[in-house]
């Protein structure tokens, strides 16, 4: 999938049609992430990886972290400062690749992803998780939000499925020990028609040792 095409209002991928408005672009910050928040798991300094258009990372801005935004496409990115500026709030954004994070060691103290694990293939899900523990300092928390394997297949809007299974292999083997995997049904409105959609909610902690 080719996400900085789908930005641009261009077809992702093959048999993809051009979207106006990607569905996750909901123009506010996403429910999981103000659980994270209100539930006092962010902390210190905060990477939001895969972060779109940049609602999430504004929002945690706004409750007074210090946040980077790091996503795939730079047209989405382009989206994202000028909602934060919009918003009147300081949001550090900068193209990257979740599975290297080339230029980022010992930086974050909590990570979290909001629907973007999910759109990696099983080797870039691990890569990623290596990646993400290599930036991130001993302690530090990841949050993740993810398709889980629950959802009935849909035509229309396929969705990748990630099992419990793979959640718990790719983070524990990275370094990170799962300290909770939660299913959580989440209704959004999409073209109008409200739709269920199954999700993980997860809560990892790195390791110190490794
Ligand atoms: C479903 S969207 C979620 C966006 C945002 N987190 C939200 O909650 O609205 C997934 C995002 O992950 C980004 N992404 C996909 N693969 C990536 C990768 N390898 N590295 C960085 N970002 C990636 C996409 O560009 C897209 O913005």
């Amino acid at each position: 999938m080719d996400f900085d095409a789908l930005y641009r209002g261009e077809s992702p991928g093959p048999g993809i049609p051009p979207m106006t408005t990607p569905p996750w672009d909901t123009k506010a910050p996403k429910e999981n992430v103000i659980a994270w928040q209100t539930g006092g798991w962010v902390h210190g300094e905060v990477l939001d990886i895969g972060c779109g258009l940049g609602d999430n990372a504004i929002y945690l801005a706004q409750h007074g972290h210090r946040v980077t935004g790091l996503d795939i496409s730079p047209t989405a990115l382009i989206t994202a400062e000028r909602r934060a500026a919009d918003a009147g709030v300081d949001v550090e954004f900068a193209a990257a690749d979740a599975t290297t994070l080339d230029g980022y060691t010992d930086a974050f103290d909590t990570v979290i992803d909001s629907g973007m694990f999910h759109c990696l293939d099983d080797d870039c899900k691990r890569s990623y998780a290596a990646a993400v523990h290599r930036a991130s300092r001993p302690g530090a928390t990841l949050l993740i939000s993810c398709f889980s394997d629950a959802n009935p297949p849909n035509e229309q809007w396929p969705r990748p499925a990630v099992s419990e299974q793979t959640l718990r292999d790719v983070l524990g083997g990275a370094g990170w020990d799962v300290e909770s995997l939660e299913p959580a049904t989440v209704r959004r409105e999409m073209d109008g028609t409200e739709t269920e959609m199954a999700f993980w909610y997860v809560r990892a902690q790195r390791r110190m040792s490794d």
